[in-house]
């Protein structure tokens, strides 16, 4: 039975995307963070993202304490995380590297802390392969930008002690995250894999002349996005079938659905020229504006819709929707 320190402090190792939007959360639920990363202007980069994203954490609600002046940095990952209750590590996703990395996080963080990785695609049974205390380690996947987006994906590896996952489950729940457990690895966890093959199909009806890169961002963003925003797909399939609910849905939609439609999905060659076609019409759809700007965008409208989830959720509506908001 592995007993887990309750957590204070938490360490940030490796500062690039999401190691700083995961600083940025952690100091908005009112930790003290203490972050590493080697690159030689980290640091700087860190605390100016910190503060660009703090009115958007302001809007998601502060805890009590929180502040970007509890920040502190240190290039000695060592030093990071030796009084660290937790650990989230978000450095470069290759195999061999987080190997090594997490055998010297492992070994230089206090052994009833849980170490958490950010990776998007190599399972917990390999990272951990190296680690003393391989029972405390899991995957804690984030969706970007983790201080917006809710979900985390939690997956432990085989050796991975079942109290560390439901202590990681805990905590991310504890601290306003939407965890979910992952009973098995498979490669890319979850959400990456529905990504996946909602954009393979994408990328088939652009090969195939169907749409333009413009044309399938709206089918999925005025459509079913908007659906996917507030419920899931299974729920919302009980919706499609009318009165009869999900038995009706699975009696009468769902074997065209399975028969006709699945085998007719496609996969697309992705040859230069389709990913240059993919690129332009990018381009062109941003008309201009800057990443940045479009991020700002992105992260105003996701503040409203997170905000209507909230407010759903506390007005005590007893149905589904309000289980998904809450
Ligand atoms: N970008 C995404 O959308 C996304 C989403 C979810 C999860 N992830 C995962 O998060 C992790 C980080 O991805 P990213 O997109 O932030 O990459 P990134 O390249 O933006 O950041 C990686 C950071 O790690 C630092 N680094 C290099 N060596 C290090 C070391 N020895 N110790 C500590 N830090 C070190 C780099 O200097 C860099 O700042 C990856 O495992 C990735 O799979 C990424």
């Amino acid at each position: 039975m592995t007993s887990h320190r309750p957590v204070h402090r938490v360490a940030i190792v490796g500062t690039g995307t999401i190691g700083a939007s995961w600083a940025t959360h952690y100091l908005a639920r009112g930790f003290d963070v203490t972050a590493t990363d080697p690159a030689p202007h980290a640091e700087t980069a860190l605390r100016s993202y910190v503060d660009a994203a703090w009115e958007g954490a302001t809007t998601l609600g502060l805890s009590p304490g929180a502040s970007p002046d509890r920040l502190r940095f240190t290039a000695e990952m060592r030093q990071a995380v030796a009084d660290a209750d937790f650990v989230q590590e978000n450095a470069p996703e290759r195999p061999e590297f987080k190997v090594k990395l997490f055998a010297d996080i492992d070994d230089a963080t206090p052994p009833d802390a849980i170490i958490a990785s950010s990776s998007s695609g190599i399972t917990m049974s390999v990272i951990q392969a190296q680690c003393r205390h391989p029972e405390r380690t899991v995957i804690g996947h984030p969706f970007n930008p983790p201080h917006v987006i809710p979900l985390v994906e939690v997956v432990g590896g085989t050796k991975t002690a079942p109290e560390t996952v439901h202590d990681a489950m805990a905590f991310y729940a504890s601290i306003g995250k939407r965890p979910i457990h992952l009973k098995k690895e498979v490669p890319g966890h979850v959400a990456n894999r529905l990504q996946a093959a909602l954009y393979r199909e994408v990328v088939y009806l652009i090969e195939q002349g169907v749409l333009d890169v413009a044309g399938a961002d709206d089918a999925v963003s005025w459509g079913p996005g908007l659906r996917w925003g507030v419920m899931g797909p299974n729920l919302l399939w009980h919706l499609g079938g009318g009165e009869g609910g999900i038995q009706h849905f699975m009696d009468t939609l769902m074997p065209q659905m399975a028969g006709s439609l699945w085998p007719a999905l496609g996969n697309p060659q992705l040859t230069p020229e389709l990913q240059e076609q993919i690129v332009n019409g990018v381009l062109e759809e941003a008309d201009g504006h800057s990443i940045d700007e479009l991020a700002t965008q992105r992260d105003a409208m996701l503040f409203g819709l997170l905000a209507v989830r909230a407010q759903y959720a506390a007005s005590g509506a007893q149905t589904a929707a309000a289980r998904q908001s809450a």
